[in-house]
C-alpha cells in the first residue's frame, strides 16, 4: 500500500513502488488528520495511475480497452485523472453516466452495465451516444431499441452472458453463477435473436460481456467463463452480426490481509496473458472493467477514537466512523487491517474490536485486531479502503459523510 511508517508515524508515500519505502517526503497523515474535521478517506492518486498503466501493459500489443468500474470509487478528482490517462469507464446508473461525462470521459468511452436500467436511464444513455450498453435481458434489449428509435439513433449493445461458473469468492459478489440475477444463459438466445431481428435499424450487436464476480484471486473461473462463452460469440458472428468486442468484466482481487502486492501484480500479468491467449485469435477488441484492483490499495479511512471501552470480554475502540462509512466488514464479513497514525512505541499490542457510533451490532470495522495501546483522541487508519468504501457510504443515523482527500 502506498502508506508506510516513518518512525512512529504513518505517511503517504509519493510513489507506488517498493522503493518508496525509503523515499523521503510524502505526507504525514497525523498532521492531515489534525487539520481535518471529522473522519476522512485519503487516496494516493499516483498508486491508482501506476496500476492502470500496469494493467494496460499486461495486454501487451493486443487491442484492449480498460473501462474503470466507477462504482468502486467515483471520486471526481480520481475520475478526471483516469479520463486524462485515456481509460474508459464502466457505469451502472444514469447518475454515474452523468458524473463520468462531467469528469471528462467522452461518450465513446462509456459503457453502461447493470441489471435494472430504467426507461429514463436507457433514454439518457442512448441520447448521449455512449460506447456500449451491456444488456441483461431481452426486455431490456427491447427497451433500448425503443429508446434508439425515439432518438433516431443506432444503439451499440453487448449481451451479458451468465456462464454459470462459481468463482471462489464471497457469495454476495459472485455474479456469473446460475443462481445470480446477472446476465443471460443460452436459453435467452432465441428471444434475443427475435428482438434483434425486429429492431435491425435501431440495434447493433457489438459483442458479448461477462463479469463473473469480484475479489477473484485466481483466474480459473474466468478462463472457464470465457471458454464457455466463445462458441456463442462465434455463433452470432456466423449469423452475420459484426461482433468486434469481447468484454471480460472486472473482478481482480487483492490480499486484504497483507501489504504484499506481488500476488496481485502477478494476477494482473496473468489476466492480460489469459485474455490474449483466448481472445487474440478472435480478432476483436478486448474490453475489461477493473474496479477494486485499481483503487482498493490507494485508500485509507481515518477515524478518531472517541472512547475505549473494556468489558469482561472485549476491548472496544469506538470511533467517529463505522459501517456507515465503510460497509464491507458488516456486509461481507470483510477484514481490513488497522493502523494507528501514531504508534506508542512502548505499548504492547493487545486485541481491540474497532467499532463505530451506529446503533447496530454489525457496526464494526475490524474485530480482534492487535494494536499498541489506544487512547481517546488517537487516530486509526483502516487499510485498503479505496474500493467500495466512500461509494457505499451512507448518512445512516444522520451522521455526515466522510471527507475525501486526494493526494497529489
Ligand atoms: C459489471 C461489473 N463490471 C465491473 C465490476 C468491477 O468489479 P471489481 O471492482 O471487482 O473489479 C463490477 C463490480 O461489481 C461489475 O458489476
Amino acid at each position: 500500500m502506498p502508506f508506510t511508517y516513518r518512525g512512529d508515524r504513518l505517511f503517504a508515500t509519493r510513489k507506488a513502488d517498493a522503493n518508496a519505502r525509503n523515499e523521503e517526503g510524502g505526507r504525514d497523515l497525523l498532521e492531515l488528520a489534525r487539520g481535518t474535521e471529522g473522519p476522512f478517506y485519503v487516496y494516493a492518486l499516483s498508486d491508482v495511475l501506476a496500476r492502470a498503466r500496469r494493467l494496460r501493459a499486461s495486454f501487451g500489443g493486443q487491442s484492449a480497452s480498460l473501462h474503470y468500474a466507477m462504482k468502486a470509487n467515483g471520486n471526481p478528482v480520481l475520475l478526471r485523472a483516469l479520463a486524462r490517462e485515456g481509460l474508459g469507464v464502466d457505469t451502472v446508473s444514469g447518475g454515474e453516466i452523468e458524473e463520468a461525462l462531467a469528469a471528462g470521459f467522452a461518450p465513446g468511452a462509456i459503457i453502461f452495465s447493470g441489471a435494472g436500467k430504467t426507461v429514463r436511464e436507457v433514454d439518457f444513455a442512448v441520447r448521449s451516444g455512449i460506447k456500449q450498453i451491456n444488456v441483461e435481458s431481452p426486455q431490456e434489449l427491447e427497451r433500448i431499441a425503443h429508446a434508439a428509435r425515439r432518438s433516431n439513433r443506432v444503439a451499440d449493445v453487448a449481451f451479458r452472458m451468465n456462464p454459470d461458473v462459481s468463482p471462489r469468492t464471497h457469495p454476495y459478489i459472485t455474479t456469473g453463477f446460475r443462481e445470480n440475477k446477472f446476465g443471460m444463459d443460452e436459453s435467452f438466445i432465441p428471444e434475443l435473436r427475435r428482438v434483434l431481428a425486429a429492431h435491425r435499424d435501431s440495434l447493433r450487436l457489438r459483442g458479448l460481456t461477462l463479469h463473473i464476480g469480484s475479489q477473484l484471486t485466481e483466474l480459473d473461473s474466468l478462463e472457464e467463463a470465457i471458454t464457455k462463452t466463445l462458441p456463442v460469440f462465434r455463433a452470432f458472428r456466423a449469423e452475420g452480426h459484426a461482433l468486434d468486442r469481447f468484454d471480460i468484466g472486472g473482478g481482480l482481487g487483492i490480499d486484504y490481509s497483507s501489504d504484499e502486492t506481488a500476488g496481485e501484480f502477478a494476477l494482473i500479468e496473468e489476466y492480460g496473458r489469459l485474455a490474449n491467449r483466448l481472445l487474440g485469435p478472435e480478432d476483436c477488441e478486448t474490453l475489461c472493467e477493473p474496479g477494486r484492483i485499481l483503487v482498493a490499495r490507494a485508500g485509507l479511512l481515518v477515524g478518531q477514537v472517541q472512547y475505549v471501552k473494556t468489558t469482561p470480554h472485549k476491548t472496544f475502540a469506538i470511533l467517529d466512523t463505522g459501517m456507515h462509512h465503510l460497509l464491507r466488514p458488516a456486509l461481507y464479513g470483510a477484514r481490513h487491517r488497522v493502523f494507528p497514525l501514531e504508534k506508542r512505541p512502548d505499548a504492547e499490542p493487545r486485541a481491540y474490536d474497532v467499532v463505530g457510533p451506529i446503533c447496530e451490532s454489525s457496526d464494526f470495522l475490524a474485530k480482534d485486531v492487535p494494536l499498541p495501546r489506544v487512547e481517546p483522541g488517537d487516530y486509526l487508519a483502516i487499510a485498503d479502503a479505496g474500493a467500495y468504501g466512500y461509494s457505499m457510504a451512507s448518512r445512516y443515523n444522520r451522521h455526515a459523510l466522510p471527507i475525501e482527500v486526494v493526494l497529489d
